[in-house]
C-alpha cells in the first residue's frame, strides 16, 4: 500500500449514468436520481451524506439524458432574483442547498457499460488515494451513520470496505452476494469472496452488497482488466472479487439501519412516506391521514369497490 493510500478518503464518486429501466416510463425524461423524495431529489440526500462524512469533493458519473442532474447542482440566478424580490428567504435557502453542500464535478460515462465501468471513469479525479462510492439511487437514513463507520474501518484496516445488508436467501439473487469470515468485531467482517446476482442455491450467504463502498485506488487497475460479467456489464463486484483473490483486504460493515432503493418503485414509495411522515412541516397532517387511510384499507384479497 502506498503512503497516499493510507490517507483517509476525501473524495466521493456517485455513479448516476444507469438507464433506470425499473422506473420507466418516468425515466424516459427524468433521471431516477432526480425523482423527488418528498421535495428534494434522492441525489441531494446522497450528496449531503457524503459531505456530512467529510467528503466535500464529489464526482458524478453521468450519461446521456442526465443533463438535468448538472442543472440541479448549478446556480439559477433568475430564480434566486425572483425569490429575492418576493423576500422569500426560506425558498432561497432551499435553492442554495444543492450548490453549497459540496464541490460537485461531472464526468461522462459515454455508454452505460456497468457500475464497474462507471467507477473507472473516476480514476483521474481520484488519483492514488482511497475514495468512497455512493450509488445515486440508494438512500441511507441520515440518522444511520453507515458511511462514517465504513470510513473508520478503512482508516483502521486499509484496503477496501463494502456495505452489507442481510436481504434473506429469497432475495439474494437480485444483489451481489458475499462469503465472509466473522473475525474482526461485532458488525465488521472479512470478505472472502463475492459473486454478482448468484442463483439462490449458489449464494455464499444472504448478505448483499448495498450502495456504499470505500475503495482502495488499486481497484482501478483491476477494473481496467475486468471483462464484462453478468448482464454483459463490467461489474464492480467482479473487480472486488479479484482484489480478494489477490489477498488485498476487503472488509464488510453489516448495516442494520434504514435503507431505500429509490430505483425500485415500492422502496421509493416507502422512502417518500417514511421521510414525509417524520418531517415537522408535513408529518402531523400526513400521519393523521395515514391512520385513517390504513383503517379503511380492505384486507388483502378482498374487493376494494
Ligand atoms: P442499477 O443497478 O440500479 O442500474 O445501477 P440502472 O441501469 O441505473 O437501473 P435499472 O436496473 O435499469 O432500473 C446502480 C447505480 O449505478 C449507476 C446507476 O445510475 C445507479 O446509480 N450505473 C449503473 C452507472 O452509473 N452506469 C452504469 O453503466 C450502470
Amino acid at each position: 500500500m502506498s503512503n497516499l493510500a493510507r490517507r483517509p478518503a476525501r473524495k466521493a464518486v456517485i455513479p448516476v449514468a444507469g438507464m433506470g429501466t425499473r422506473f420507466l416510463p418516468a425515466t424516459k425524461a427524468v433521471p431516477k436520481e432526480l425523482l423527488p423524495v418528498v421535495d428534494r431529489p434522492a441525489l441531494q440526500y446522497i450528496v449531503e451524506e457524503a459531505a456530512r462524512a467529510g467528503l466535500g469533493e464529489v464526482l458524478m458519473v453521468t450519461g446521456r439524458n442526465k443533463a438535468a442532474i448538472e442543472d440541479f447542482f448549478d446556480r439559477v440566478p433568475e430564480l434566486e432574483a425572483a425569490l429575492e424580490k418576493k423576500g422569500d428567504a426560506d425558498r432561497i435557502a432551499a435553492v442554495h442547498e444543492s450548490t453549497e453542500v459540496a464541490q460537485v464535478h461531472f464526468v461522462r460515462q459515454g455508454e452505460a457499460r456497468g457500475l464497474g465501468h462507471a467507477v473507472l471513469q473516476a480514476a483521474a479525479f481520484v488519483g492514488d488515494e482511497p475514495f468512497a462510492v455512493l450509488l445515486g439511487d440508494d438512500l441511507i437514513d441520515a440518522r444511520d451513520l453507515l458511511l462514517e463507520e465504513m470510513l473508520a474501518v478503512q482508516a483502521e484496516h486499509g484496503g477496501s470496505v463494502i456495505a452489507l445488508l442481510d436481504v434473506g436467501m429469497e432475495n439474494i439473487d437480485k444483489y451481489g452476494a458475499v462469503a465472509i469470515r466473522e473475525d474482526v468485531q461485532e458488525g465488521v467482517v472479512t470478505v472472502t469472496g463475492l459473486v454478482e446476482k448468484p442463483p439462490v442455491e449458489e449464494a455464499p450467504s444472504s448478505l448483499a452488497i448495498i450502495g456504499r463502498y470505500v475503495l482502495a485506488p488499486e481497484v482501478f487497475d483491476v477494473l481496467r482488466e475486468t471483462a464484462p460479467g453478468r448482464g454483459g456489464e463490467i461489474q464492480l463486484t467482479d473487480a472486488l472479487a479479484t482484489l480478494v483473490e489477490r489477498g488485498e483486504p476487503v472488509h464488510g460493515v453489516v448495516f442494520g439501519g434504514r435503507r431505500y432503493d429509490t430505483g425500485d418503485k415500492l422502496d421509493y414509495l416507502k422512502a417518500v412516506i417514511r421521510l414525509a411522515s417524520e418531517r415537522d412541516d408535513l408529518g402531523p397532517a400526513l400521519r393523521g391521514w395515514l391512520r385513517d387511510f390504513v383503517t379503511e384499507l380492505p384486507a388483502e384479497g378482498a374487493s376494494s369497490s
